[in-house]
């Protein structure tokens, strides 16, 4: 039996996040050495244009046309596309200690102003309202519990609580089977697999949903979202 509300877009449902199980911290996946030494050949090199179709130089280039003086970067991997960027204050919000670990390590040698909190990107932010010129995430949302962005609107609140008026959103996320975006069928089969084993919750995630979400939540007009492979990249403007 379909469940309640299946038949509606899931930003449309009542009650974001509601009946959901927690995100949990995945540390064996993502381990202090995973991410120092595995994470950028493995899924930066070879699946971001392999298996979603992906140039990391789109992806560079949203980090460099974006990222603010004062910056938060919700989960942050290794800080590979921080990394590159000139020093700045940023908040690093993630729910694997490691990643947490490893990005802030990378960033305070190289002069970052940084600090760090363990905790879920669907829980309240603790940092104050209109605080900072941009939010940055890529590679997130499609790994958010949910049955599609709806679900997830508490990332986009937070992210439009937190930002200066004129201040971006920003980043990159892989779309469900529900987005009709072509796939490479050793894509469709890790796609598969990560959602069996819990790594990615996407298969309701559309481009459609996606920008609807943006729009409801920045207003009409203030969002953009690209497809490219079957990844979606998106920007808001508060
Ligand atoms: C696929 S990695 C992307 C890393 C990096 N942004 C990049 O593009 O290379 C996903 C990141 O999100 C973090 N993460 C996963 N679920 C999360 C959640 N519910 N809340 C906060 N961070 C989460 C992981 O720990 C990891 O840092």
């Amino acid at each position: 039996m379909p469940a309640p509300h299946e038949d509606q877009p899931s930003w449309a449902r009542p009650g974001p996040g509601h009946g959901l199980p927690p995100a949990r911290p995945n540390p064996s996946l993502y381990s202090h050495r995973n991410m120092r030494l595995l994470y950028t050949p493995l899924v930066i090199g070879f699946s971001h244009p392999w298996m979603w179709g992906i140039s990391n130089s789109m992806i560079r280039d949203l980090y460099r046309t974006h990222t603010a003086p004062a910056h938060v970067e919700v989960g942050p991997g290794n800080a590979h596309w921080l990394r590159r960027l000139g020093p700045r204050r940023v908040d690093l919000i993630d729910l694997n200690r490691d990643c947490l670990r490893v990005s802030h390590d990378r960033l305070d040698r190289r002069g970052w102003q940084v600090n760090v909190h363990e905790q879920s990107a669907t829980a309240p932010w603790p940092l104050e309202e209109e605080n900072v010129g941009s939010v940055g995430s890529s590679m997130l949302l499609h790994c958010l519990p949910g049955t599609g962005f709806g679900d997830k609107l508490a990332f986009f609140t937070e992210a439009r609580r937190v930002l200066h008026r004129g201040g971006r959103l920003f980043g990159t996320t892989v779309l469900g089977r529900n987005d009709p975006a072509p796939i490479s069928r050793l894509g469709a089969r890790m796609r598969a697999a990560y959602n069996r084993t819990g790594a990615f919750t996407n298969p309701g995630d559309t481009a459609a949903d996606l920008h609807q979400v943006l729009e409801r939540v920045f207003g009409p007009g203030q969002a953009t979202v690209r497809v490219q492979g079957v990844t979606a990249l998106f920007e808001a403007t508060r």
